[in-house]
């Protein structure tokens, strides 16, 4: 594989990665799952610097542009959804959501590493040494995040998604990551 068409997959993947964020930020605000927004907020600023630095990465050391792919849309939220208001969700629904989506973002994250993984070893065997660093550089990233999205998810599936367990830690979670952010200089209302 031409290293061109390696980064062009990674660029591809992490665009849908950054829209797979943005779409849980919006879907677990509207759940009221507030410290899980900010987790999958912080999550798509991370990612979107990190695609930045790819592309960066590509023109300054290959001094050329590679092509986005063609990036899925990875349709989180129900269409059904945009027609409700936050009133008219009820526990059953919030909790099935959760645990959907923790599901979807387990996959979607051990599909990233698998795929970082295996471009990593195609980029070793066509000698792209340095390259292969800057994507090692990347599943270690995404092997902390991966750690990051089993623990919460085996947590919750202990208390079987208890709702009133998971909103008593809202509150804190949400000024963490709001911190996160802050420390990153962004401070988002
Ligand atoms: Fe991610």
């Amino acid at each position: 594989m031409q290293i061109k068409d390696i980064y062009s997959k990674i660029i591809e993947h992490q665009i849908e990665g950054i829209m797979l964020h943005e779409q849980a930020s919006k879907m677990l605000d509207f759940l009221g799952f507030r410290g899980l927004k900010r987790w999958q907020e912080y999550r798509y600023i991370c990612e979107g610097m990190e695609m930045r630095s790819t592309n960066r990465y590509v023109i300054n050391h290959h001094n050329m542009m590679v092509s986005e792919g063609k990036p899925t849309d990875p349709e989180l939220i129900p269409m059904s959804w945009y027609s409700y208001t936050r009133y008219e969700v009820d526990s059953r629904t919030k909790q099935a959501a959760l645990k959907d989506f923790f599901e979807k973002l387990k996959s979607w994250e051990m599909e990233t590493k698998k795929l970082y993984s295996d471009l990593y070893k195609d980029a070793c065997n066509e000698g792209y040494i340095a390259d292969a660093l800057k994507i090692k550089s990347l599943i270690e990233h995404v092997d902390k995040e991966l750690k990051c999205v089993e623990r919460k998810y085996l947590e919750y599936k202990t208390v079987e998604f208890d709702l009133p367990y998971i909103m008593f830690e809202q509150c804190d979670m949400h000024d963490k990551y709001k911190r996160k952010e802050k420390e990153i200089g962004i401070d988002i209302n």
